[in-house]
């Protein structure tokens, strides 16, 4: 007799695409269990309880904690949605345009600097106004908008003074005048099933941060901007960001690997969370 598959859920806080997440696996009769970042612990020595999984989905909130879970998953060799590597390329934000510009990927014109005088010198020579982004972050916190010399230096200096050492490495981008909305697109595997807008009076669109979901068609050059963008960071389960740029045209902004879904799935009416478990099901199949 085949062997049943066993998965496991890490997760930081039941959210609603846990939830959604867990009836889809009790739904498909998956032997799944929930897996607790902040009760869970790692014996380097001792990596057999880990090995009862055929897989690992990581729905962590906390970055690191996702990231160095999956590292010793992965070191165990137990697979996992999304892998090591891709956690470490989408969960830092200039790694991500690293690995965007090396396929060739189309995105905002981004610059790095490592002191507030050398970013001085990069903002000015973009033009205002420019974004300040940390490189590790989400749900739009500490983006900044600068639109002169004087919100530059202020922003600098508060930086290199009361940040953390995340905040040494300035992460500047082209502010691009988008259509009061940008685009998130749903990767799973080489699909790209499911598109919203986020439309927002404020410049930053997040959801988190009241934007407001409205389906999106996928046109082809968006499916294929996706599926570039998702192979070039390691493919896996991901949620591309799109911005519409009055003169480049689509450019992608971010990619991110433990996506939240809570606007997407009900005003779409595609079932993500059951996309997202039947990938896991074929990673557990597989091992890969
Ligand atoms: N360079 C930019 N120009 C215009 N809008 C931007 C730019 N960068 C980000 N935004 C807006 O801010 C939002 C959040 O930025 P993002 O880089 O995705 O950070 P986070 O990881 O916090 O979601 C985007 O969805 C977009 O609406
Ligand atoms: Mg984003």
């Amino acid at each position: 007799m085949q062997k049943r598959l066993k998965v496991g859920v890490l997760y930081s806080r039941v959210r609603v695409e846990e939830k959604w997440i867990f009836g889809a696996m009790e739904k498909r009769g998956v032997d799944y269990e929930r897996l607790d970042d902040r009760v869970i612990s790692f014996d380097l020595d001792n990596p057999a309880p880990w090995l009862a999984f055929d897989a690992v989905l990581e729905r962590s909130i906390s970055y690191t904690n996702g990231l160095y879970s999956v590292m010793m998953l992965n070191a165990f060799g137990v697979p996992t949605v999304n892998t090591v590597e891709v956690a470490k390329i989408c969960g830092d934000k200039l790694v991500t345009s690293a690995m965007l510009a090396r396929a060739g990927v189309p995105q905002p014109h981004n610059m790095a600097a490592f002191t507030p005088e050398a970013a001085l010198e990069v903002i000015e020579a973009i033009g205002y106004p420019v974004v300040l982004k940390p490189v590790v972050g989400s749900w739009g916190r500490l983006l900044a908008k600068i639109n002169d010399r004087d919100a530059a230096e202020a922003v600098l200096e508060h930086k290199a003074t009361l940040g953390s050492v995340q905040h040494s490495v300035f992460y500047i981008q082209e502010y691009i005048k988008k259509p009061g909305r940008d685009i998130r697109a749903f990767v799973i595997g080489d699909r790209v099933p499911v598109a919203i807008y986020r439309k927002s009076e404020h410049w930053i669109t997040n959801t988190a941060r009241g934007g407001e979901g409205e389906t999106c068609p996928i046109t082809p050059e968006m499916e294929s901007l996706c599926l570039q963008a998702a192979k070039a960071v390691g493919g896996g389960v991901l949620a591309v960001d799109l911005v519409e740029h009055p003169e480049k045209g689509l450019l992608v902004n971010e990619v991110n690997h433990t996506m939240e879904f809570h606007t997407t799935q009900p005003i779409s009416g595609v079932d993500i969370a059951d996309e997202i478990v039947n990938y896991v099901i074929e990673v557990a199949k597989t091992g890969k």
